[in-house]
């Protein structure tokens, strides 16, 4: 089976990133974690309609497949009183994630879960899809996982043109029509789907924290190559997202 382990600026955007992250939280406070650690998640309040929608209630055991720093898994822990289990497959991510919230976190590959099937009562994955080649197989993961019927969430960036004038390195984003079909194909049926653009964007205190730790993390580290190669990941999706050429939609869907 296809390793599917991400390499060269991806794993200095999805490995290195995450322990500089997890450096500065500790300088700068505990308080900065979260917003600091939803790196892809788009916004707090994306990340409640996902709760809400999803249906989640403290205790639910959810999985966070390509978890990365571990943020929306701690705010959903915080806010909803959901049992998270984290994975992702760079060991950066997962130290990091560790680190900021000490929630229990494995080094896997989301089209390979080590977990039994009917696990989860639910899961989710935020921001993983276009980084990944196999998007199927880790649709058809989380389906494996999750119990009959419960809910799986993803936030998945789509391409609104046929072509796109760059693309980050790894990354593949399918469109809409090609992201219902790969749901269709891992008999995930979706319920709701939203618009990450029409949520608004996270309060200014929120946004500071994240921000700080941005700043901490140039300071130390802005003449590091692998800086520079993860910021030019982030320039150019930024820059698609801004014109419109990538958007982010949010689905729930569930287990059939
Ligand atoms: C944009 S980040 C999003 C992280 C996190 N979900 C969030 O929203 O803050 C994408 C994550 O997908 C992870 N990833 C890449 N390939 C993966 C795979 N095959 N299985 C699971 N996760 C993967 C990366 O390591 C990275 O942490």
């Amino acid at each position: 089976m296809e390793q599917m382990v991400p390499d060269g600026p991806m794993d200095d955007e999805f490995s290195t990133l995450p322990r500089w992250t997890a450096d500065a939280v500790e300088a700068l406070g505990p308080e900065h974690a979260v917003p600091a650690a939803c790196r892809g998640s788009g916004t707090p309040e994306a990340l409640r309609w996902l709760c809400r929608t999803m249906a989640l209630r403290a205790g639910a055991r959810l999985l966070d497949s390509g978890a990365g720093e571990g943020g929306p898994a701690e705010l959903a822990a915080r806010e909803v009183g959901v049992s998270p289990t984290l994975v992702d497959p760079m060991p950066g991510a997962c130290a990091a994630a560790r680190r900021m919230f000490h929630r229990p976190t494995l080094v896997a590959d989301g089209g390979r879960l080590p977990f039994r099937d009917d696990a989860f009562d639910a899961a989710w994955s935020i921001g993983v899809l276009c980084t990944v080649p196999d998007k199927g197989l880790v649709l058809s993961e989380l389906h494996r996982v999750v119990r009959p019927r419960g809910a799986v969430g993803l936030l998945v960036f789509v391409r609104t043109v046929d072509v796109l004038p760059e693309v980050p390195e790894g990354n593949d984003f399918p469109d809409r029509g090609e992201l219902r079909k790969l749901a269709e194909g891992a008999r995930l049926s979706t319920l709701e789907e939203a618009a990450l653009a029409d949520f608004p964007d996270p309060d200014p205190g929120w946004q500071q924290h994240a921000d700080a730790v941005e700043a901490a993390i140039e300071a130390a580290h802005h003449d590091d190559d692998r800086f520079r190669a993860a910021q030019e990941q982030q320039r150019i999706i930024g820059r698609l997202l801004a014109e419109g050429l990538v958007e982010g939609r949010l689905l729930v869907a569930r287990a059939t």
